[in-house]
């Protein structure tokens, strides 16, 4: 690593096991930094730095809605668009979804955080999230937020496994967006909710 174009003398100090803390002298400042520590901890630690968008993802099955809070997600490709969901296996939506064909995908106004909140911190299996928000039937019959400014509705090309998250790749098919959105809700605005589920 060089700092401000500078490259760093590196002197190794101990540590814990699986990790070399460094004393960098670059340029005029001295940092500590931690390198090669073991990989999950620092993979914890580098997570922990992010600030990602948040999104509600809902679907439905016989006439069943579910949704929930989802942070692990991503735009894979341009052309053809594609976007990924991961859905922890052991969420109500999880079980929803593996019988849906379509996964509706909604971004947030930060100053719908309570319905974040809703999404993220209960679970169908004990409530009717839907009894508690305005919604309407949309595209491939998914469930809509009213709140939501923008969503799309993706079909369900390929579910496979991630870890403890089930990865949905989806082919939007249908959706709105305005011009601009404002503000939206990131990790940083929902950090403190506890999960309906543990993941
Ligand atoms: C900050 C945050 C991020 C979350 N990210 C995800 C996610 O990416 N995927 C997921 O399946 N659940 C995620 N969850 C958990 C669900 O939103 C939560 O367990 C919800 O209560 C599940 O509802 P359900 O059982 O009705 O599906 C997240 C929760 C929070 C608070």
């Amino acid at each position: 690593m060089t700092c401000s174009g500078t490259r760093p003398s590196g002197r190794e100090t101990p540590a814990g096991e699986g990790q070399r803390h460094v004393s960098i002298a670059a340029g005029t400042a001295t940092h500590t930094a931690m390198v090669e520590a073991d990989g999950s901890a620092a993979f914890d630690d580098l997570v922990s730095l992010l600030d990602y968008p948040m999104f509600i993802v809902t679907t439905a099955s016989d006439g069943h809605p579910a949704g929930c809070l989802v942070g692990f997600t991503s735009q894979t490709s341009i052309n053809p668009p594609r976007f990924l969901v991961g859905l922890s296996r052991k969420n109500h939506t999880f079980g929803i979804a593996q019988s849906a064909e379509h996964l509706a995908v909604h971004v947030l106004p930060r100053h719908e955080l309570p319905l974040a909140r809703l999404f993220g911190g209960t679970t169908g299996d004990t409530s009717d999230k839907f009894a508690q928000c305005e919604w309407h039937t949309g595209p491939q019959g998914m469930p809509i937020l009213d709140a939501a400014p923008a969503w799309f509705v993706g079909r369900v090309l390929r579910r496979f496994d991630v870890g403890d998250h089930v990865g949905h790749l989806v082919e939007p098919v249908a959706g709105a967006a305005p011009d601009t959105l404002g503000e939206l809700i990131s990790f940083s605005d929902v950090r403190d909710v506890s999960p309906g589920h543990n993941a």
